[in-house]
């Protein structure tokens, strides 16, 4: 099987390596890719909002299955005009990708399948902002505002602060750039973030992780696509991971379907544990960033054949045939390494020392003619450690970092510490 993967992030640079110890896949390409994942696959640029360039380019490299990495095409429907041209896709269609592409549209969804999530409520006009400031956040009994861009925002849409004036002007400011802004009460617990492969009705979920979505050690300064992530969670119980299954991802799938736009491709699930229980904060439909880079570190099961079941509608079949999913045992981390500056305007162009050892996965780099690796963007690098479990795979994914030379980088120190050191509970 040949597989195209679209995309350009550390994301993508971990689907190729998963993808690639699956032996009967048998070609990887990426398009448009970065200077890491063309080691490992043929790399070829791409317009990656076209569903007639990716299909286009489909056809050149003969690919079997395409997987979309990204957001932005599948809500555009990149996936349908695959599909339509008689390739199969991993990825939703652009109805399907509404789950994320309309925060609105979750929560319709939501409230249908009947899933907890936190209460909430639409401002697309200014005049209206004020009043409904007064009924979210404090003194209302929540800790702090959470305002969310309604559209997609690439993580950085939302803004959760107990200070009225830093969410009132967020709030001002996507509404004069025309985008509506969801108000919603804060949920209180640790964040899971549950990965499931879904085929209509069929739901396969992957091992359980928690990303850093802040910037700062401690979860502090402002949010970004991600600072790092690790899997599995050792502090969440079978029993509540078979909830969030049973009573979050499998209803919202059957609604899809009920809908007439059936969900194929990955389902994001990102909750909050509180005390009443999981409750959804958002979804997202494919794979997360960083998150993936640690689950699919892990992933002793044959992607390829896994995600083209899933694009050719035999989940099911799959499952019953190969079992459930097999893991290694042990834990992975993942940590990433920014550019000076972001998550504001990142610096760009400077040489990467240190880019090609084992376990680091590329984002925003770039090769020069000379052979050197230069940032490009404002994640560059995700680094992946592996161990027996939480606390060796931080010291392998740390020890890696020190070998790597970016000026000016940052990355968190804290990734995964605060469950390395059983300090998580429900
Ligand atoms: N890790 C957050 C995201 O992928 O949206």
């Amino acid at each position: 099987m040949r597989v195209l993967v679209i995309g350009s992030g550390a994301r993508e640079h971990a689907l190729l390596l998963a993808l690639g110890r699956d032996p009967q896949v048998t070609g990887l390409i990426v398009a448009p890719g970065n200077a890491g994942t063309a080691r490992v696959a043929e790399q070829h640029d791409v317009d990656i909002t076209s569903g007639d360039a990716v299909v286009a380019l489909a056809r050149e490299v003969r690919a079997d299955l395409v997987v979309i990495g990204p957001e932005v095409p599948l809500v555009l429907g990149v996936a349908d005009a695959v599909r339509a041209a008689g390739i199969a896709c991993f990825g939703p269609s652009k109805d399907a990708a509404q789950i994320e592409g309309s925060k609105a549209f979750a929560k319709e969804v939501m409230a249908a399948a009947g899933v907890r999530t936190a209460a909430s409520e639409i401002i697309d006009n200014p005049a209206n902002l004020d009043a409904a400031l007064e009924r979210f956040g404090p003194p209302a009994g929540d800790p702090a505002w959470v305002v969310k861009d309604d559209q997609l925002a690439a993580g950085k849409g939302v803004v959760v602060t107990a200070d009225r004036d830093v969410a009132r002007a967020h709030a001002a400011g996507l509404l004069e750039s025309g985008h509506p802004v969801l108000l919603e009460s804060f949920l209180d617990g640790p964040e899971v973030s549950l990965f499931c492969v879904v085929d209509g009705e069929t739901v396969v979920p992957l091992l359980p992780a928690q990303d850093f979505k802040r910037v700062g050690e401690g979860d502090t300064g402002p949010n970004t696509g991600g600072m790092g992530a690790y899997a599995p969670l050792p502090w969440l119980s079978d029993d509540v991971y078979r909830q969030i299954v049973t009573q979050v991802a499998e209803p919202v799938a059957a609604e899809m379907v009920r809908r007439g736009s059936p969900f194929s491709g990955l389902l994001y699930v990102g909750l909050a544990i509180t005390s009443k229980g999981p409750a959804v904060v958002e979804f997202n439909c494919r794979f997360g960033d960083p998150e993936t880079q640690a689950v699919l570190a892990l992933l002793e099961s044959p992607l390829g054949q896994l995600l083209h079941a899933a694009a050719t509608g035999t989940l099911a079949d799959f499952i019953a045939d190969s079992g459930e999913l097999r893991w290694s045992d042990g834990a992975a981390v993942t940590v990433v390494l920014a550019a000076e500056n972001y998550p504001g305007r990142p610096r760009v162009g400077d040489v990467v020392v240190g880019s090609e050892a084992e376990g680091v996965l590329h984002a925003g780099t770039a090769r020069r003619d000379d052979g050197s690796v230069v940032s490009s963007g404002g994640r560059v690098l995700s680094v992946v450690g592996t161990g027996a479990d939480l606390p060796a795979a931080r010291a392998q994914v740390y020890e890696i970092l020190r070998s790597i030379k970016l000026p000016g980088s940052h990355f968190r120190s804290d990734i995964g510490l605060v469950a390395a050191e059983g300090k998580i509970s429900l």
